[in-house]
């Protein structure tokens, strides 16, 4: 794999999983002159579809069939079928003696794919930090996007060239923190989501439609959202719980608990974590955030 680096031969690529992420990453890479030397998903026509897509050299429905002879194979099946799908290509004996694998689950580590080790290959995770609902948006999105990777130190230097080559930025983790990394990005974007709901939730409580309700909060959600990329946190942080005003919060409290006292413990627990970003701010003291704290944590 090395001497491929060094010699700057471009590795023979096989992509196991023809959906969204796999046809896109074997567009780019061949667009940058990497050999697609084979495609496979479950159904065939997909697969045949993917290799006029990736430029495939072959293309099969039984995974093993293409591997065998590439230099990197990316398995890029739904997440709960990349173990049992490594698995069944190394009981095939489809993976060659220092072949790369990889898989591009945000979730799962590389470790997952410890059935290639075993066979002698070596194993990375390459997670693009982005959502894509179309081959043609992740071809476009890819490029520029941070891509998360982990894995054997062998593999890394093959990982990291592709991830250039297809233009986008790296970011190294560990195997073993991947999992916090991924709560991270279900917070910034699937609890982003949560949150709106909750505030979408309390403007119905006080008779706003949802519809005039989301474009009203909506530059608002921008202008935070600038703020925080202009500023950073906890500078970014205003209102009532930056500015120590207890009244404001507790007549809060009393109003949610009169008309949407399901939203009460979500919105006690967001305020207790902001009383913290507060006093980060320095622009409370101890005593308004004690006071704070006892009002939301009761
Ligand atoms: N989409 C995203 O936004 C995104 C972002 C970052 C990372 N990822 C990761 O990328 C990976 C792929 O996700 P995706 O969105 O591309 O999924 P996807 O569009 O659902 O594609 C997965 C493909 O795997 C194929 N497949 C299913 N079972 C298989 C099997 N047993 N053997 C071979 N192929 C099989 C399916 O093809 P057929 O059934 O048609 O044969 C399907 O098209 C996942 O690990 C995911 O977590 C996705």
């Amino acid at each position: 794999m090395q001497a491929l680096l060094v010699g700057k031969i471009k590795p023979r690529v096989a992509i196991v999983g023809c959906g969204t992420v796999g046809t896109a990453i074997g567009k780019l890479l061949r667009d940058v002159d990497y050999r697609i030397s084979g495609v496979a998903t479950s159904n065939l026509e997909t697969a045949r579809r993917a290799a006029g897509v990736t430029g495939s050299e072959r293309f099969s429905s039984f995974p093993w069939e293409v591997t065998r002879g590439a230099d990197v194979v990316f398995i890029t099946t739904p997440d709960d079928l990349i173990e049992s799908t490594c698995m069944s290509i190394s009981e095939h004996r489809g993976f060659d003696k220092n072949v790369v694998v990889i898989h591009c689950s945000g979730a799962l580590s590389s470790d997952i794919l410890s059935s290639a080790r075993d066979c002698g290959a070596e194993v990375a995770n390459l997670h693009p930090l982005q959502s894509f609902a179309s081959v043609d948006q992740a071809v476009s999105l890819l490029p520029g996007s941070f891509c998360t990777i982990e894995g054997d130190s062998s593999a890394l230097p093959i990982v990291r060239q592709m991830v250039e080559d297809i233009g986008g930025i790296l970011l190294e983790i560990t195997a073993e923190k991947k999992m916090l990394y991924h709560a991270a990005a279900v917070a910034a974007s699937n609890y982003l989501v949560t949150l709106i709901h909750l505030a979408l939730e309390l403007n119905e409580a006080a008779g706003l439609a949802t519809d005039t309700s989301f474009n009203a909060l909506l530059p608002l959600i921008r202008g935070t959202l600038s703020n925080i990329g202009e500023k950073g946190i906890p500078a970014a942080l205003t209102g009532p719980i930056a500015r120590g005003d207890v009244a404001t919060v507790s007549a809060h409290l009393k109003a949610i608990e009169k008309d949407a006292p399901e939203l009460l413990q979500l919105y006690r627990c967001l305020g207790l974590y902001t009383v913290g970003l507060a006093r980060a701010k320095k622009t409370i003291g101890r005593e308004a955030a004690d006071k704070l704290a006892s009002l939301l944590g009761r």
